[in-house]
């Protein structure tokens, strides 16, 4: 399965911060903004992965990332010209996908939640069709908005409702499968003028294809869209990464865990940013890894 993260957009309402870096850059806590989206990948087992960004900040993406090799991963950039949608990701990332399965994650998501691991591992083994996964919000109408039955099946969705009948929002996480090429080539813009990933979700719905996974009051979804969101994001990480000395969306140390890398690079980039809580979270784990790995995954 192939990944992409779509770090586009314009970032007007964190307006003047993001004038001149764009906003899956800017640092969540301690770490750029696109770590957390980037770890959900990997966290699912994907390891070849698409950056798809603006043609002014796309050189910004491959600075900060380059071949993806420190973190035994393989990373592609790809231009959006203009901010015209989601799903133009899989217009543009085409050939990046071939005859694959994609999941797309958008840059500016921050997932955080005990079993996130399991919950993409069904999403990433299911074979056909696509997944959503579903968090109950206080304003559904920022959002695309699905509407469930009784056993959890998803009945309509809907983009940014201003009166929505539901309060379950539609994650900016999909999984799906290599049907997803041809659908999003046919969708039209809306009203909007988008390509919209929720017009995609409605064609696997159509076809009976779509799956809705909730994510329970365990987990957290938060928004990074402005400067007090931003800033409450910094808090819960901070917070868990104070209290529990364990770090969130510390990529060397998922990519180690997962086996993607091995204990001298690990070492090599601890050594890296050894000024750094971050740096010195590698070098520690380096150390007594042995003692509780299952624990830390
Ligand atoms: C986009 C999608 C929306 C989804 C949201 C998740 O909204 O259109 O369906 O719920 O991402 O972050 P946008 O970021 O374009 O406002």
């Amino acid at each position: 399965m192939k990944g992409i993260v779509l770090a586009g957009g314009t970032g007007t309402r964190l307006h003047p911060a993001t004038l001149s870096i764009n906003k899956q850059l800017l640092p969540v806590y301690d770490k750029p903004m696109i770590y957390y989206p980037v770890s959900v990948l990997m966290l699912a087992g994907i390891r070849e992965i698409l950056i798809i960004s603006s043609p002014e900040h796309l050189d910004n993406y491959k600075r900060l990332f380059g071949t993806g090799e420190q973190f035994g991963l393989s990373f592609s950039y790809a231009v959006q010209p203009r901010p015209e949608g989601l799903a133009q990701a899989f217009i543009i990332g085409r050939d990046f996908v071939g005859t694959d399965d994609v999941a797309l994650v958008l840059g500016d998501n921050l997932f955080f939640g005990n079993g996130m691991s399991e919950l993409l591992r069904r999403a990433r083994t299911r074979t056909e069709g696509a997944t959503v996964f579903a968090y109950h919000v206080e304003n559904p109408s920022a959002y695309g908005v699905v509407t469930l039955d009784r056993d959890g099946r998803p009945l309509r969705l809907v983009e940014k409702p201003p009166e929505p009948e539901s309060p379950w929002a539609v994650t900016g996480l999909y999984f799906y499968d290599n049907q997803v090429l041809d659908i999003a080539a046919a969708v039209t813009p809306s009203a909007r003028g988008e390509l919209e990933i929720t017009s995609v979700n409605e064609a696997y719905l159509a076809r009976g294809q779509l799956h809705v996974e909730r994510m329970s009051r365990g987990y957290a979804w938060l928004d990074t869209g402005t400067h007090d969101s931003l800033l409450e994001a910094s808090e819960f990480v901070r917070t868990l990464q104070h209290r529990q000395g364990l770090h969130v969306a510390c990529l060397e140390e998922i990519a180690y865990l997962q086996g993607f890398i091995g204990k001298e690079q690990l070492i090599a980039r601890g050594n890296l940013f050894a000024k750094t809580a971050y740096g010195k979270n590698l070098l520690k784990l380096a150390k007594d890894d042995e003692h509780h790995p299952e624990f830390l995954k």
